[in-house]
């Protein structure tokens, strides 16, 4: 095989390979509804198809009632949030995140199993028991390709999402809750080896470490 020949082929294993569903994790604040629309806008320019979705589901039944549990100052057993949030995840998957894989689109999701992980374990919640809960209500799971987790100290994180006007759960904004899940994120982190960014920088220096990383991967159309 010719050099160029050699470089094509290693080019298609390479895209063949590239992630088809990518998920952007951290805490509240961190800047992934920020890079996930930047991430969007970088691969649509590329000529990719895009299914840009988040969690909580946005359209979905599911979604809404997971944000009305959360926005309730009424506390619920920590296991009523995991059924829940796992519930909606399940319906993301089979109505919206499966449809646009066959169709060939590029999947971002803003949040998915791994903010599970971090969060209900924060809770108090045994990973095994959500192991076991989401092996029993899926059957065929969705592993995102790859996880962009936005590392940023939780006080940090809090700044910035007071000044936006609070939007999300007080349920998951204490400090001190916050510091666990951030633990919790990094320690899955190795784990999962997801890639992991310092979010303690302008969002466009963010979005440029994160392109260097999939630019190979992603061939413009
Ligand atoms: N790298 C950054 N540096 C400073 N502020 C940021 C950065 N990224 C996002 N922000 C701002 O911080 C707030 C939270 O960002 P957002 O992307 O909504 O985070 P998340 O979706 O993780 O909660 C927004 O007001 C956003 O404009
Ligand atoms: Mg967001």
């Amino acid at each position: 095989m010719g050099s160029k020949a050699l470089e094509e082929a290693l080019l298609i294993i390479k895209v063949m390979d590239a992630p088809r569903f990518i998920v952007f994790e951290g805490i509240d604040g961190s800047g992934k509804t920020t890079q996930a629309l930047l991430l969007h806008h970088w691969l649509s320019r590329r000529g990719y198809k895009v299914l840009l979705t988040e969690e909580p589901t946005r359209d979905l039944l599911t979604g809404y009632f997971v944000k009305i549990l959360l926005r309730s100052k009424d506390r619920y057993p920590p296991i009523t949030y995991l059924s829940l949030f796992l519930l909606d995840r399940l319906a993301h998957q089979e109505k919206e995140i499966k449809p646009a894989l066959q169709e060939g689109k590029v999947v971002i999701s803003d949040r998915h199993h791994f903010s599970t992980l971090a969060y209900q374990t924060a809770m108090g919640i045994e990973r095994e028991v959500i192991d076991r809960l989401t092996d029993f209500i899926f059957q065929d799971f969705f592993w995102p390709d790859l996880v962009i987790y936005i590392d940023l100290p939780p006080e940090e994180a809090m700044k910035r999402v007071e000044s936006r006007g609070k939007t999300s759960s007080e349920l998951f904004e204490k400090i001190e809750f916050l510091r666990k899940v951030r633990e919790n994120y990094l320690k899955l982190a190795e784990e999962y080896n997801f890639l992991v960014v310092d979010g303690q920088r302008n969002p466009v220096s963010i979005h440029e470490e994160i392109v260097k990383k999939l630019e190979p991967l992603f061939p413009p159309k």
